[in-house]
């Protein structure tokens, strides 16, 4: 008979470990990285990697939603991804408008609502096209919300952000001693949403990128060697199982 601690050791079942936790967090947000360097490993152009992405995005809507998580924000396309050789640029837009297109009407079937941040204007009008008729058509769905965040910056939604309440104090609506952190948090793309639990990156590097910059301030970070093409259902699993082992504290002393 095996000893106690190898029995324990035993791999689980593939159901097992695609079991989310109990307790979820409400908000997980996901630097997709490393599509690049997985389509190099296999001798391709940076794009082959992109394409393949997309199946990664699917596994984890789909996990997400199964467990309960109600947000889910997605880094697609940085501000400063527009620096990229205009060729791999181009490509990324027409992924984009591909999925897009191919995916609203099971997003819907799933109930999940698509919404996105970022400055949208620096978007090709066809996906600009293609997103507003995403967001249209899920507007009514009630399970996960999908936030994209596209042509985003953290460093420019914060100023973004501070010329809206300038705005605001110029036109009399509200005063400078009122401004507080929650009020300031009214005034950014992510407005609408409760601040990310968990943020997970992939490709192993342990940086933000300027990925919510303000609102990732109490977040739990989870960085897996794994790049994104390889990201599956059970990798998020896992995540969320880590997640629920963490004990946040706030600056507090805990439990
Ligand atoms: C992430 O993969 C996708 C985007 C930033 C659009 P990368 O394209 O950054 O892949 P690596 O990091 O170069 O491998
Ligand atoms: C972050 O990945 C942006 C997205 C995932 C969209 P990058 O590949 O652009 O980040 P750096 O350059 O490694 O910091
Ligand atoms: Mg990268």
């Amino acid at each position: 008979m095996k000893p106690p601690s190898e029995e324990a050791a035993a791999p689980a079942p593939a159901s097992a470990a695609l079991t989310p936790p109990a307790s979820v967090p409400r908000h997980v947000a996901i630097i997709m990285d490393g599509n690049g360097r997985w389509a190099r490993g296999r001798g391709q152009e940076r794009l082959f990697g992109h394409e393949h992405g997309a199946s990664s995005v699917r596994a984890c809507i789909e996990g997400c939603a199964e467990a309960g998580v109600e947000f889910l924000t997605l880094y697609a396309f940085s501000q400063e991804n527009w620096s990229r050789p205009k060729l791999e640029v181009a490509g990324l837009m027409v992924l984009l408008e591909k999925f897009l297109r191919d995916n609203t009407p099971e997003l819907k079937e799933k109930n999940v609502r698509l919404q996105a941040i970022g400055r949208l204007t620096d978007l090709p009008a066809s996906c600009q096209r293609e997103l507003n008729h995403s967001i249209e058509a899920t507007a009514g769905c009630t399970g996960l919300t999908l936030i994209l965040a596209l042509s985003y910056s953290g460093r420019t939604e914060v100023i973004d952000g501070i010329k809206s309440l300038l705005r605001e104090i110029e036109q009399g609506h509200i005063d400078k001693a009122m401004i507080n952190p929650e009020m300031f948090s009214k005034h950014l793309y992510t407005r609408y949403y409760p601040d990310p639990d968990l943020l997970i990156r992939t490709s192993g590097e342990f940086r933000l990128s300027n990925f919510l910059l303000w609102q990732v301030s109490y977040a739990e970070f989870y960085v897996t060697k794994k790049l994104w093409p390889d990201f599956g259902k059970a990798d998020l699993v896992e995540a969320l199982h880590e997640y629920a082992q963490r004990q946040r504290r706030y600056g507090g002393v805990g439990e």
